[in-house]
């Protein structure tokens, strides 16, 4: 059984990390979406209204299931039982940063590893930040997330 973690703030999600889940699911047996809990980031959204989006976009995946976690990465890995963490590469700016944090993850628990998925190149621009910049000025967001959130995503701005 290839258990996998897919991690992130999911800030809102987006089109970029649903792509990511539908092609990790299709990779391992079972997919373990982990929303981060304790971040310094003063997210837009609280943990479980990300947990609930996350489930609404992903109800056509059935080996899937949307946590959230507090505390490493590592150690929540373990936890669940996962030996993979599946993390997305979208340009070369992302690279230095988790191949630090890969490293790091594997010197902890050597157990663990890290594999990288390439982001599908329509999405390599995307990221939560994009969205909530984009929305904070009204601005058309229905590129970027599934159109059922849209709304959701405004309203945070009205
Ligand atoms: O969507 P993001 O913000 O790029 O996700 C980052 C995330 C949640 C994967 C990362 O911040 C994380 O794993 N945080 C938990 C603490 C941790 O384990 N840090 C890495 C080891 S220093």
């Amino acid at each position: 059984m290839k258990r996998a973690i897919y991690p992130g703030s999911f800030d809102p999600v987006t089109f970029g990390h649903l792509d990511m889940i539908e092609r990790s699911a299709q990779i391992v047996d079972e997919l373990v979406v982990a929303v981060l809990i304790n971040s310094a980031k003063n997210p837009l959204f609280s943990v479980k209204e990300r947990v609930s989006m996350l489930e609404e976009i992903t109800g056509h995946i059935s080996n899937i299931r949307i946590t959230s976690f507090n505390g490493l990465l590592i150690d929540y890995a373990q936890e669940v039982e996962a030996s993979i963490i599946i993390r997305g590469l979208r340009a070369v700016t992302d690279f230095e940063y988790e191949l630090q944090i890969a490293q790091t993850n594997r010197i902890i628990n050597s157990q663990v590893d890290t594999i990288f998925l390439t982001t599908s190149l329509e999405y390599a621009y995307l990221s939560s930040t994009i969205v909530k910049e984009v929305a904070s000025y009204g601005g058309d967001i229905s590129h970027f997330v599934p159109e059922q959130l849209m709304d959701r995503i405004y309203a945070k701005y009205r």
